[in-house]
Order: structure tokens, then C-alpha cells, then sequence
């Protein structure tokens, strides 16, 4: 079975979470995207009747299109859960995110709900963080300084070679890419991240840096899409 299909397995068993009247955080990438075309078919059939709040532009469209209504965030005073995709997860519910470079959003939406349900296939799991290149989010002023104080702090925490590249549009274009809230992404290859916890820490104080992929304490329920079902693993 393929990724993709184990996605769409995950996605649908996610449904199971959402209640009626509830305020949603619709992630970003692939399978979030399944999530919200899941969802709004069964708002479609009149079962389900909620308010979803997009961490991207690109979550919003596949929304609308999908028929699932929309509050712009300021208009919640709290959400109820947030349903998301990652790029790795380990044995602790620790995540690597950023990977459609929607981090920030994601993450504020994430750590304002009452529960993050996160959506993988199997390969998304893993012993150690790390493989995943770590996406830093970070203002275009003086980026190539931020750059390098990336660099120094991932050193500082113990990872000897990283790797840090902006990322671009596309893969042969110069332009960078420029996130929703008009940042640029550092995307860090570490290769495998011994303490993700220092790692977050020295992330966030380098002036520049807006947010990290490390979420470290969001996730509570993981849903795995597998070749014959799903495996629902939960803290
Ligand atoms: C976007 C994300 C995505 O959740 C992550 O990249 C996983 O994407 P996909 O579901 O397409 O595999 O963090 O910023």
C-alpha cells in the first residue's frame, strides 16, 4: 500500500476526534489535506456541524473547496483540537515539522488547542529526530546572519555537522521561498538531533529566528496509517 493510502487511512480514522460544535485547527501538507476533504464530506452529509480555523492559505482553499466553514482566528477564544500531518515522529510524540513550511501557524494553532491529533503513514515514525532536515523559520533581515547563528547553535547542542540551506520556491530557482507570514525558511540537516530539547531552546533565543520545527510537548493522540488499518497511539 502507499503512502499516500496509508494517509487517507489515518485521515479518515481522525474523524472519530471531531465532535459536533467543535472549534477545529485544520493542519497543512498532504494528509492534512485529506483530513479536510474527509471532513467536509461528512458536514456535507448534514452528521457534523463545526468551525475550522486554517494554519495556511493553502488549508484555507482546500477548505472552501471542501465546504468546511471557517472563523478567522481572533474570533476564538479556544480551540478544541488540532489536526495535523508531520514530517517525523518519535517514540515520545516529539515531532519535526515544516516540511510545506506552514510552522508557525501550525504550531501556534497546535499549542492553543486542547489536544493536537497528529496524521502520518509509517514512515514518518522513527527512533531519533533528525533524518528530517529541521525547518527554521526566520526574518528576511539579515538572514544570512541568522544563518549562521543557526549554525553555531546546533553546533552548541551537539550536532557536528549541520547543514543549513534557505530554501528556495523551487528547486533551480534563486527566489526564496517566503512563508504565509512573509519569512523565509532555513531548513537544517542534522543528520539525527541528540537533545531536541536543547536544540528547541537554543533555536528560540538567536535574534531572527521566529519559530522551529521541533514541537516537542504539542502532540497527544499519533494516528499511524498502515497497509491494513491504523494503529492509534495515545500519551
Ligand atoms: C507542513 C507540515 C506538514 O504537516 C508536514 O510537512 C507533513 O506533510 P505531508 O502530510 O504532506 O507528508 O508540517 O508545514
Amino acid at each position: 500500500m502507499s503512502a499516500v493510502s496509508q494517509k487517507q487511512l489515518a485521515a479518515e480514522a481522525a474523524l472519530e476526534y471531531v465532535e459536533d460544535g467543535m472549534i477545529v485547527g485544520l493542519g497543512s501538507g498532504s494528509t492534512a489535506a485529506l483530513f479536510v476533504k474527509a471532513l467536509g464530506q461528512r458536514i456535507a452529509a448534514g452528521d457534523l456541524s463545526i468551525k475550522g480555523i486554517p494554519t495556511s492559505r493553502e488549508t484555507e482553499e482546500v477548505a472552501r473547496e471542501s465546504g468546511v466553514p471557517l472563523i478567522p482566528i481572533e474570533q476564538a477564544d479556544r480551540i478544541d483540537i488540532a489536526i495535523d500531518g508531520a514530517d517525523e515522529v518519535d517514540g515520545r510524540f516529539r515531532l519535526i515539522k515544516g516540511g510545506g513550511g506552514c510552522l508557525l501557524r501550525e504550531k501556534i494553532i497546535a499549542d492553543a488547542a486542547d489536544r493536537m491529533i497528529v496524521l502520518v503513514d509509517e514512515t514518518k515514525l522513527v527512533a531519533r529526530l533528525g533524518a528530517f532536515p529541521l525547518p527554521v523559520e526566520v526574518d528576511p533581515f539579515g538572514w544570512t546572519i541568522t544563518a549562521k547563528k543557526v549554525f553555531d547553535a546546533l553546533r552548541a547542542v551537539g550536532i557536528a555537522r549541520p547543514v543549513v540551506d534557505i530554501r528556495r520556491k523551487q528547486r533551480d530557482s534563486l527566489d526564496p521561498f517566503i512563508t504565509d507570514g512573509g519569512h523565509y525558511i532555513l531548513d537544517c540537516a542534522c543528520g539525527e538531533i541528540p537533545d531536541a530539547d536543547a536544540a528547541g531552546i537554543a533555536l528560540s533565543i538567536v535574534p531572527g529566528v521566529v519559530d522551529h520545527g521541533l514541537f516537542l510537548d504539542q502532540a497527544r493522540v499519533v494516528i499511524v496509517g498502515e497497509d491494513d488499518g491504523v494503529k492509534i497511539l495515545e500519551l
